[in-house]
Parts: structure tokens; C-alpha cells; sequence
């Protein structure tokens, strides 16, 4: 495919949710394809549905230029095509960063807790990106003798990021009567090493839940065999577009 400006190149790497290509005579640049597919439990359960790509492709875009005006630099350059986006090739951190806002999902079973309990500030966790290993928890020092920061600073510039994306998103989802119970983000590094917001936010990597019923709309819909995946995706954009519709 190409899109005028930017020309598809080579595959590069094939990963759960996307598909990663180089970008034809352009090393600064890469060629983001969100597929239909939908994993759990690193990959050990499967599933998809139709057009779930390119509505997580509408919805990453929109939550990367909403951010953009929050002065919170994104990898986006510009959505291509229904379900591509080029983006700006970075030095990965091999981190998932995850602030949560309520208890839920594996901090509610490690700690027994009820999922819902309000989490004030929201706390920031630190898991190692690494499928054999089923990206485990790990501690600053643990992420530092990893190499996967550099430096403790590094380290608090990835804190103090996730939780200016979590201030800005709690309003954002509110606005769409919306709880932004928890979410999972990653960051690399530019060419000035400058640590800049990547991959995606999409209800794949967030949890949020409807605020009058507390419907869960996100990918705990498949996790949980709950049912009504493709809808509660569509019902996020649907949200979306209204309230932040001209983005
Ligand atoms: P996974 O690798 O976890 O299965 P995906 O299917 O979403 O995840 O694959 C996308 C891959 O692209 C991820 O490994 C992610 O770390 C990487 N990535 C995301 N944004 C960028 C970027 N701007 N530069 C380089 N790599 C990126
Ligand atoms: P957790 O409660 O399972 O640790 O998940 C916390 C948040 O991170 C939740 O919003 C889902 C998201 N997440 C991912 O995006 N990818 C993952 O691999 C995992 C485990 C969680
Ligand atoms: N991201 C992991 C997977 O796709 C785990 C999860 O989201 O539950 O398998």
C-alpha cells in the first residue's frame, strides 16, 4: 500500500495486536498496521473480530493528538489508509508502564482486593517487556540492572509521563462517562533520546468501565468471556467521535 507521502516497505516484526513495516527510503519512520486480532494471557487465549483494527487504529490516533495539545509528544505522524499509522521509529524501552486509578485485574488477585476500590493519585508499576518470560513485574533497581532504562532519572521522567497521560485521560474518558480504571503504555527513545509516548492506547491496553453501570468496555470483554467485544470497542469510538469528534 502507499499513501502518497509514505510508502509501505518491508515487514519487520509481526506482533500480537500489529503488524510493523519499515517505511520505503525513510529510516526515520515506521509503517504501524493494526490487525483484527485479539490475544490474551500472552497470546495463550486468541480471538479477533471485524474491523477491530481499524478501530483501534481511530482510537490510538485520537487519544495521541488529544495528548499532543497536553504537550505529551507521541510517536504519531499520521493515520494512513482505514487501519495503518505512520510513526516515528524509536529505541524502544522494553518496559510496560501501568498506572492504575481503582483496583482491578492482577493487583486485585495478588493483593485479594475487590476490584473498584479508588486508587488516589494512581500508582505507576513497572512490568519487563518480554513474551518467554510473560513480561514479569520488576522493581527499579531490577529494571536498571536489566538495562532496560538507563539511569534512575530515566526511570522517574517514565513515572512522571504515565501519570501526566493518566491526568489527561481521566478527563478524557470521563467526558464520555467513562472510568479510566487502569492502563498499560510504553515509551522509546528519539534520536535526541528524548523519551517520547509509542505503541498504542486502545481498550486492549486500558480498562475502562461505563460510569452510571460500570459495564466493563474494554478487552476484559474477552479475557473474561464476557461477549460483546466488537460492540463495547465500537461503543468507546462511537463515545469518542461524539465528544471529541474534529480531532
Ligand atoms: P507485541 O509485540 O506486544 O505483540 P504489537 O503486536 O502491538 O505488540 O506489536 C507492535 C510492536 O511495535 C511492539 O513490540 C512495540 O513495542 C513496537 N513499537 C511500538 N511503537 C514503536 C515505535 N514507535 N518504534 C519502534 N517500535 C515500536
Ligand atoms: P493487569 O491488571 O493485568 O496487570 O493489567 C493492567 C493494565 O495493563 C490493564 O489495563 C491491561 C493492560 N495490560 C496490557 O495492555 N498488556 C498486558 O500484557 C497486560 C498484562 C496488561
Ligand atoms: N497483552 C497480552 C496478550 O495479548 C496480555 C493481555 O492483554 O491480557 O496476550
Amino acid at each position: 500500500m502507499n499513501s502518497g507521502k509514505y510508502l509501505q516497505g518491508d515487514l519487520l516484526y509481526e506482533g500480537k495486536a500489529k503488524k510493523v513495516y519499515s517505511v520505503k527510503n525513510d529510516k526515520k519512520h515506521l509503517w504501524l498496521h493494526f490487525k483484527d486480532d485479539l490475544t490474551a494471557f500472552n497470546a495463550q487465549k486468541r480471538g479477533s473480530f471485524e474491523k477491530k483494527g481499524a478501530i483501534n487504529r481511530d482510537i490510538a490516533s485520537m487519544i495521541f493528538r488529544h495528548l499532543e495539545k497536553a504537550e505529551i509528544n507521541s510517536h504519531f505522524v499520521e493515520n494512513v489508509g482505514e487501519r495503518d499509522m505512520i510513526c516515528d521509529k524509536l529505541e524502544m524501552i522494553a518496559l510496560e508502564v501501568v498506572v492504575r486509578n481503582f483496583v482491578a485485574g492482577s493487583f486485585a488477585k495478588k493483593f485479594n482486593l475487590p476490584e473498584g476500590g479508588r486508587i488516589s493519585g494512581g500508582i505507576v508499576e513497572f512490568y519487563f517487556k518480554n513474551d518467554a518470560l510473560q513480561d514479569p513485574f520488576v522493581s527499579d533497581d531490577q529494571a536498571l540492572y536489566l538495562k532496560t532504562a538507563r539511569d534512575q532519572r530515566e526511570l522517574e521522567t517514565l513515572k512522571r509521563l504515565a501519570l501526566h497521560v493518566n491526568r489527561e485521560l481521566i478527563d478524557f474518558f470521563l467526558a464520555l462517562r467513562v472510568d479510566l480504571i487502569d492502563f498499560k503504555v510504553e515509551f522509546g527513545r528519539n534520536h535526541d533520546g528524548d523519551v517520547v509516548l509509542a505503541d498504542e492506547i486502545t481498550p486492549d491496553s486500558c480498562r475502562l468501565w461505563d460510569r452510571n453501570s460500570h459495564e466493563k468496555l474494554d478487552k476484559d470483554r474477552f479475557r473474561r468471556d464476557l461477549g460483546g467485544v466488537g460492540e463495547a470497542y465500537k461503543e468507546i469510538l462511537k463515545r469518542m467521535r461524539e465528544v471529541h469528534g474534529g480531532m
